[in-house]
């Protein structure tokens, strides 16, 4: 398990996604939807993708009370993706009403990943504005570690913190890491960024990748880049 390149899909149609998986012929990428997508074209293009051969990570981010997550989660698991997420802020009650909604009859389920402290959030602004009165990284662990008490397969988080999640949570426990660039490429808005290849050494399951496949001039020899020095 693990071990790939999710490529982050963040279209905001389905003709613009369709035409850029067309570009990869025989290829069949680990694929990302996201809210954007998913809120424009509804479940029928997460359908019609799984269709085409992908393995389909669903980042909606859910975050509620346990029963409305436990449904919504049941409902997402019928649509046959391979992976979603939620928000650890929902308490370890909300995580396992979600693993309990989200497993099928037969037993499947996706993996379920959970989002700790958003990468866009500051320590600053999470103390002053959150109340929460703790370093962000210590905060993040015990998150992360509420996760796998709640039975998660693993959690989002920076590349660079991929070795201390498995420290505290178990070399089994999933990292999907985004914030990668290549080494010559340019940072646009990520700000703490590791290479495919950094990203490997540290130890990330899965890393996920937007513009510098989506916006290369060449997405799919950008994938197989990605590919080439993660998996190797
Ligand atoms: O284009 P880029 O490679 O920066 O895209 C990264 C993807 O990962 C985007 O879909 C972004 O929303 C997502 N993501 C992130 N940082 C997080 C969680 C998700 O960049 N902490």
């Amino acid at each position: 398990m693990g071990k790939d390149v999710i490529i982050a899909c963040d279209f905001s149609s389905k003709e613009e996604t369709l035409a850029f998986l067309d570009r990869f012929s025989g290829k069949k990428p680990y694929v990302k939807i996201g809210m954007e997508l998913f809120y424009a074209e509804g479940p029928s293009i997460v359908k019609e993708i799984k269709a085409r051969g992908h393995q389909i990570f669903l980042d909606l981010k859910l975050h509620d009370i346990p029963n409305t997550v436990k449904k919504s989660m049941n409902v997402l698991s019928r649509l046959d993706v391979d992976m979603v997420n939620l928000h650890a802020a929902g308490t370890c009650a909300m995580m396992e009403g979600a693993l309990e909604g989200v497993t099928r009859p037969d037993g499947t389920r996706p993996l379920v990943i959970a989002v700790t402290q958003l990468t866009s959030t500051s320590e600053e602004r999470m103390q002053e504005e959150l109340l929460i009165n703790a370093p962000i990284d210590k905060t993040v662990m015990h998150y992360a570690a509420n996760a796998a008490k709640a039975g998660l397969d693993g959690v989002v988080c920076s590349p660079m913190e991929a070795g201390k999640v498995h420290e505290t949570c178990g070399a089994g426990f999933l990292t999907i890491t985004p914030g990668i660039r290549f080494a010559d490429g340019d940072k646009g808005d990520q700000v703490r960024v590791t290479t495919p290849a950094q990203a490997k050494e540290i130890g990330s399951d899965y890393i996920v990748v937007g513009r510098p496949i989506t916006a290369a001039a060449d997405p799919v020899a950008a994938y197989e880049r990605c590919v080439a020095e993660f998996v190797g």
